[in-house]
């Protein structure tokens, strides 16, 4: 993971060096670190265990001049956290500095290699690894410092986004990719670098993407240059960003979870606009319209994803086996790699992703474009390498998500993989007329029964305070609202820590119900549908325990409110779109508890938001 920043140019960089890295903070934030490059061509280095603010404070008054700089927020993958892990890492003779996003999995060869040579190593990193092979094949073969990064990147297998400064070559930054993203915004007579296009948005809207294995070797005088690894020339394709810097504020809510919970009614709303219209009858996905045949004859569907985008995919596998009788397979892209599945050309893989980088979900869609198969992505991040690599897709239009807990973009990957579903089973006629309308008008609705769950947040702030000091937590649920206890579950582990299962509530009886005592709050999405009656047997069984009962209900439900401790309403709703609507008072669940317990809601601990390594 880790965010990498980088900027030449006429200004002072140290400001937007740090602004930068703050915006990339989601993406790792157990230390960071930053190099300047001084007009007297020395480098100056600051690094800090912890987060980007206790890297100011430990700069505080010293010495940030310097118009060409490089900065790093960390996401540990190899030696801990502390101020000598951190990055920015440099050469043995002290020339050369570098940030890197990724991993070096040859490190350890080329580590003792690079030993017997004389170099010494500070830190336990894999990328101080790759600082001293630049440094050595620079000073061994006499070549340039550009050249040296180039025979040095390919002999380092693994992922790598990187940013090298020199302080030999005071007027240029070199930065290259494979695997781990970087794009570059282009100013006037200015450039940044970034992992995301998020430090870049305020200063110019034109950027480049770098694609695998490019370098790219920016010169204050001559501009940019992109060279592959194999060395050949490459022409720089410049794309302008669509996104707004507002987007990026927290806009008067505490933390960006919050407001990223209560801006669903929009995000949805931005996910179908253009896409299904209730009153005139019809939904039409734009990106994937050319390959509605293909996906209509697929034989199978295989969904790829990770962590909450993965709950996503099995609730689409009920939306896609229901509505256009397709079989479907959900897979962890992370096992799915590696496990050498079966994949024909008549499959069509999905891949679904926030932010469109996830190593593994990558390396699986790869793995099946290799074999043939149709790849479809269902993306937040609008130019992000998922979107890229993909034949065709839809964008969820959630706008940035900040906050380390998925939420506004799993609700919107629901909607486009309902719209999806419908337009499939439309097309196969495998759905009835009457039930293609009345799901449109359900999905129609979607936002407004939103809002309207919303204005509960404080009984269910108040309920969560009961739970507060749980240790642990069970989620039940059936049908597609099995997933959504997964992803309850889910919620609550990463932002309050407090340890926590989904299950299907059947399957409770064969093993969990062992766990049920006072102390459990059980929490249950118990609405109207065709599994109802089960669902208050199940809530009988866990009362007959005397675990605590926290019921996700559909309003004027009665039977679950004799039983349980406490109920939480969501308005009446068919059983398509409950999935959508019973996500998100579990996330205000979690929201409260993890306020409540004092932990860090948008920077949980060990986590981070973008998963670029394995
Ligand atoms: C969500 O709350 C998680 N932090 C995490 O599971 C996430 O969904 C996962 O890493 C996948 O990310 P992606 O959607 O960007 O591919
Ligand atoms: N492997 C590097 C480190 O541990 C970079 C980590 C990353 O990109 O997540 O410092």
């Amino acid at each position: 993971m880790c965010g990498i920043v980088g900027y030449i140019g006429n200004k002072k960089a140290y400001p937007i060096l740090i602004k930068g890295l703050s915006r990339l903070e989601y993406r790792g934030y157990d230390s960071a670190g930053i190099a300047l490059l001084q007009a007297n061509d020395i480098v100056n280095v600051f690094k800090k265990e912890g987060k980007v603010i206790d890297l100011t404070e430990f700069i505080g008054n010293a010495n940030t001049e310097g118009t060409v700089g490089i900065g790093h927020t960390r996401w540990a993958t190899h030696g801990e956290p502390n101020n000598v892990n951190a990055h920015p890492h440099t050469s043995g003779d002290g020339t050369l500095t570098l940030v890197h996003n990724g991993i070096i999995e040859n490190y350890d060869v080329l580590k003792k290699e690079l030993i017997k040579r004389g170099h010494t190593f500070k830190s336990e990193t894999d990328t101080e690894v790759l600082v001293h092979l630049i440094e050595e094949i620079k000073k061994n073969s006499g070549v340039s410092l550009v050249e040296a990064i180039r025979i040095a990147l390919n002999e380092v297998h693994g992922a790598y986004a990187i940013v090298v400064i020199s302080a030999e070559e005071p007027n240029k930054i070199i930065a290259a990719k494979k695997s781990s993203p970087l794009v570059i915004g282009m100013g006037e007579d200015e450039y940044y670098l970034a992992s995301d296009a998020t430090p870049i948005i305020e200063y110019t809207k034109n950027v480049v993407y770098l694609e695998d294995e490019q370098i790219a070797i920016i010169d204050r005088n001559n501009g940019l240059r992109i060279i592959s690894i194999s060395n050949t020339e490459v022409s720089p394709y410049v794309q302008e960003l669509e996104m707004q810097l507002e987007e990026l504020e927290k806009g008067g809510f505490e933390h960006f979870m919050l407001k990223e919970i209560y801006e669903q009614p929009r995000a949805i709303h931005d996910s179908f606009r253009g896409r299904l219209n209730a009153k005139e009858g019809w939904v039409s996905l734009g990106g994937i319209k050319a390959y509605e045949d293909k996906i209509a004859k697929a034989n199978r569907i295989i969904i790829i994803a990770c962590g909450t985008s993965w709950h996503a995919g099995l609730v689409a596998e009920y939306y896609f086996e229901d509505l256009a009788r397709i079989p479907v397979e959900v897979e962890y892209a992370s096992e799915f790699r590696y496990r050498n599945p079966i994949i024909h050309k008549d499959d069509v893989v999905i891949a679904i992703s926030q932010s469109g980088e996830t190593a593994d979900t990558l390396a699986a869609l790869e793995m099946a474009k290799a074999q043939g198969a149709i790849l479809l992505g269902i993306v937040n991040v609008v130019g992000s390498t998922i979107s890229r690599v993909t034949d065709a897709g839809s964008y969820t239009h959630a706008g940035p998500e900040i906050g380390v807990a998925s939420t506004k973009a799993f609700t919107t990957q629901l909607t486009v993989l309902a719209m999806m579903a419908l337009a499939i089973g439309k097309k196969r006629g495998t759905i009835t007329d009457e039930k293609f309308q009345l799901l449109l008008d359900e999905m129609e609705a979607l936002p407004a029964k939103i809002e309207q769950l919303l204005k509960n947040a404080d009984y269910i702030e108040t309920v969560s305070a009961k739970y507060k000091d749980a240790q642990n937590a069970l989620y039940l649920g059936r049908g597609s609202s099995f997933p959504i206890a997964l992803e309850g579950a889910l919620k609550l582990k990463e932002i309050s820590y407090i340890h926590a299962e989904g299950y299907p509530a059947a399957e409770m009886k064969h093993g969990p119900i062992a766990l049920i005592d006072e102390n459990m709050p059980v929490f249950v999405i118990a609405t109207h549908g065709d599994n109802y009656e089960k669902l208050v047997s199940n809530i009988q069984e866990v009362k007959a325990r005397k675990g605590k009962i926290i019921a996700i209900v559909t309003e004027g439900d009665t039977n679950v409110k004799e039983l349980a401790d406490y109920v939480i309403e969501i308005p009446d709703a068919h059983e398509f779109v409950v999935p959508i609507l019973a996500t998100i008072p579990l996330q205000l669940i979690s929201y409260y508890i993890a306020v409540m317990r004092g932990c860090n809601v948008d920077q949980p601990r060990n986590l981070a938001k973008s998963v670029t390594v394995e």
